[in-house]
Formats: C-alpha cells, sequence, structure tokens
C-alpha cells in the first residue's frame, strides 16, 4: 500500500520504517528540511537502537517536505506529529490541525487518515468531523484511531512485535483496511470506537506510571522501617497478578510520555466534573520523588556551594539520548544553583546535554574520569556501562567515596566492602 506519515519523530520515523520492512511504500514528511536531509542520507535525527541500519538498507521508504504530492498519492496517511503540553497539562493540537488542514486541501481521492499521535480522547471524532466539514469536493475522509506502544530504546522491537494493535473505527470496513496495513506483523488486533481506542492509550501509561509512583511510595516507606525495596519488589513479583514489571523504585519516570500523558489525562478528568484521584497522586509521588536523592545527600552537605559533583546518567532511561522530563536535569539545575562544581557522563546522551549546559558543567569522556577528585556521586541513569564501574573505583578515583545512587545499581555489601559511603533508594 502506499502510505505517506506526517511527522518523522520517534512514532512517525519508527512506524514508517517498520511498515517499509514488512512490504509497504512509505513517504515520511516533514517541514524541517534539515531533518529530511539528514534522513535522505540514511541517519536518523534520534538515536535508536537498530534504526540506522534499517533507515540505510530499506529501499521502501522515502523523505520529503513535499506534502502536497506526498498526500496526493497516498491510499492512507498516518498522523503522527507532537501533542505538546499545554502549560495547564492540557493537550496542545495545533500540529494535529495544521496537517488535516494540509491534508484536505490536497486529497484527490478517498483516503483512511491515521491518528497516531497521542491525542485527547474525542480528537479523532473531531478531526474528522473538521476534515469533512473543510473538504472543498465530494471526497470522503475516514479518520481512524491508532495509538502505538513503542518505548525508546525498544522501538523497533515494540512495533514489529507489539503487543497488540489497537484500532479504534467507527465502521468494520474502516478497521479492515488498517488491519490489511498490520497483518504481515501478526499480531493480535483490538478493534473498538475510536474513543475507548484514544483512552486505552492514556490508561495504559498512566497505569503504568502510577505502578511506578506506587512502588516509589513504598520505597520511601521502606527507608523508615528498614525494609529493602528490592527484596519487597522481588516478593511481590512472583504473584502473577502484580508482575515484576514497572515496579523499579528510582529518581522517578521521565520521557515524553508518562509525564505529559498523566497530566492530561488528569486534566481531562477534571474537565469533566471527575477528578482522577489516582493520577493526581501519581504524578505527585514523582515530582518529589525525582529530588528525593539530592534531599538525602543535603543532610550530609548543607549546601553544595563549591563542592565537586560527578553525575552519572543523564538519559531519562537507557538506551536513548533523549533527556526530555529526565530526573537528571531537575538535580543539575538545583546542583549548580547552589554553587557546585560538576563533571558528568553518559554513554550517549553528552550531545544533547552540552545544547542545554555547555560551559556550566564539565563533560568526562569515561565514567572513572568523570569520578577524578569527586567529593560526591549521583547515580540517575542505570546504563551498563555505569553498572560495570567496579566499586573500588569510586573509592579509588574519588577524594571522598560518597555515592548517591537513584537507580540501585550496586549491591550494598560491595559498596561497603569497597569503602564507600553509599546511599541508594529504600534500602537500609
Ligand atoms: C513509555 C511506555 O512504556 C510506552 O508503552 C509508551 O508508548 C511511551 O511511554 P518510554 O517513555 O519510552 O515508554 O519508556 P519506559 O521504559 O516506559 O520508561 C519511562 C520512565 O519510567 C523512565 O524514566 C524509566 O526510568 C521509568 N521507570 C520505568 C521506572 O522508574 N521504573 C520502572 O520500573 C520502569
Amino acid at each position: 500500500m502506499k502510505i505517506a506519515i506526517a511527522g518523522t519523530g520517534y512514532v512517525g520515523l519508527v512506524t514508517g520504517i517498520c511498515l517499509a520492512e514488512i512490504g509497504h511504500e512509505v513517504v515520511c514528511i516533514d517541514k524541517n528540511q534539515t531533518k529530511i536531509e539528514l534522513l535522505k542520507s540514511g541517519m536518523p535525527p534520534f538515536y535508536e537502537n537498530g534504526l540506522e541500519g534499517l533507515l540505510k538498507k530499506n529501499h521502501n521508504i522515502q523523505f520529503t517536505s513535499d506534502f502536497k504530492t506526498a498526500y496526493k498519492e497516498a491510499e492512507i496517511i498516518f498522523i503522527a506529529v507532537e501533542t505538546p503540553e499545554n502549560v495547564d497539562g492540557s493537550a496542545n493540537l495545533t500540529y494535529v490541525y495544521e496537517v488535516s488542514k494540509e491534508i484536505i486541501n490536497n486529497l484527490q481521492h478517498d483516503c483512511t487518515v491515521v491518528l497516531k499521535s497521542t491525542v485527547p480522547v474525542g480528537t479523532s471524532d473531531e478531526i474528522e468531523e473538521f476534515m469533512k466539514k473543510n473538504i472543498h469536493n465530494n471526497i470522503n475522509v475516514e479518520v481512524l484511531s491508532n495509538p502505538e506502544f513503542l518505548s525508546q530504546g525498544t522501538a523497533i522491537k515494540d512495533t514489529m512485535e507489539a503487543s497488540r494493535i489497537i484500532i479504534g473505527a467507527n465502521s468494520t470496513e474502516a478497521a479492515n483496511i488498517l488491519k490489511q496495513v498490520y497483518e504481515p506483523f501478526n499480531r493480535p488486533f483490538v478493534v473498538t470506537s475510536r474513543t475507548s481506542a484514544e483512552m486505552i492509550k492514556y490508561a495504559s501509561n498512566d497505569f503504568l506510571a502510577l505502578k511506578i509512583s506506587f512502588i516509589n511510595d513504598i520505597a520511601n516507606l521502606c527507608e523508615l522501617v528498614g525494609a529493602d525495596i528490592e527484596d519487597v519488589t522481588k516478593g511481590m513479583s512472583f504473584d502473577e497478578r502484580i508482575g515484576a514489571k514497572f515496579l523499579r523504585a528510582g529518581v522517578g519516570y521521565g520521557g515524553s510520555c508518562f509525564p505529559k500523558d498523566t497530566k492530561s489525562l488528569h486534566w481531562l478528568s477534571k474537565d469533566r466534573g471527575y477528578e482522577l484521584k489516582t493520577v493526581r497522586a501519581a504524578i505527585e509521588v514523582n515530582e518529589l520523588q525525582k529530588t528525593r536523592l539530592i534531599q538525602k545527600a543535603k543532610k550530609q552537605f548543607v549546601s553544595f556551594d563549591g563542592i565537586r559533583v560527578t553525575v552519572l546518567g543523564l538519559t531519562f532511561k537507557p538506551g536513548t539520548d533523549d533527556l526530555r522530563e529526565a530526573p537528571s536535569i531537575n538535580n543539575i539545575d538545583i546542583l549548580l544553583n547552589e554553587g557546585a562544581i560538576v563533571t558528568v557522563y553518559d554513554p550517549v546522551g553528552m550531545e544533547n546535554v552540552k545544547k542545554m549546559y555547555s560551559n556550566k558543567i564539565t563533560y568526562a569522556q569515561t565514567p572513572e574520569s568523570a569520578l577524578q577528585d569527586s567529593e560526591v556521586c549521583f547515580i540517575f541513569t542505570e546504563w551498563e556501562q555505569i553498572k560495570q564501574i567496579s566499586p573500588s573505583q569510586f573509592k579509588k578515583n574519588m577524594k571522598t567515596p560518597n555515592v548517591y545512587d537513584g537507580r540501585n545499581c550496586y549491591r550494598i555489601s560491595d559498596m561497603i566492602d569497597a569503602g564507600v559511603n553509599y546511599i541508594s533508594i529504600g534500602r537500609p
């Protein structure tokens, strides 16, 4: 099938390359010419495992800024543009409407439009109404909701081997068109109304965020009663109703989805006069959790003024160069405000951090050199490269081996044996 995809962010690009892999003719559209040129040369504009290899070898995918031609020729158009957060937590749909307008201005045949961006419940209905009202000829546009569940770092696998493919459609015929597109993936389909499909996406993300905030809450209590969160989660996870996933305590969730999607659904619930109190709690716990580790360190260092600090791990999770809503950023800002001398290391995120802090901090080439002469080290992302630092290395390289680990990367006994003053999350 001839497929056009508006937006070359994570969702658009990964969906595009995966659909091209199963034989569709895909054209990805973006207004940013620099991005298009980069993509034409086979380079992804962000780091994602396996993406560059697929872009370089696949010949079914094209990149263009010429949306007019792309929409004219497409049988199916996916909208995968950004839906940033407004100041009040609601979702900003400016880009979705912009693309919808461009589509109706250029369509020359009946077309299926698939909303893949995470949009507030009810948006697919509104977009279809908008398109049908404003289209200039007798062309029929059918809007489908098709949320995605890919995670950064495993995005290709998550798409090719999706746990489920959600199709929100107002008719069986429309749903069948999208089923045909995805058939080669051979994954389970869940066909619902458009509104339910939109809700599935938010409810899934918010449930996972809730799970993380719940376990962080329990971890904080573990510290007060002398229990160990790692043992507690292990014990809980044998119950299949609970499971082991998304129960890792730490410095809270970041990234482009959980923070935005929790706030957006909470906003919607309040707007409809029924506040989701569980989601509000998840948001509040997460906000506090992000800086909890540094609050603990404040008991030891009353002020960080003039203190040499190492920060290991900057991205919001391993496997990505993305810093959006990363807990490391809140903490680096606090440290700099207090006058700390900060050296950072991240295996993949350094270039993006440089764009934010330029010469305000020092960028180390290796974790070992980042630790040199440091008085306190904070760990915010559990990269393998960081977990592999031996406990004795902290003792050897640091001036005073104080390690505040926000991702429980080490065994407490190993750190104590190496002579490290080790403080982690939810553990004695
Ligand atoms: C998430 C969803 O998992 C995905 O289905 C959706 O499509 C987009 O949002 P992503 O943001 O890429 O994916 O990362 P994810 O692996 O879910 O992690 C999000 C955040 O939660 C990270 O900051 C991570 O460190 C944190 N997290 C995750 C925890 O703190 N504990 C856990 O147990 C799991």
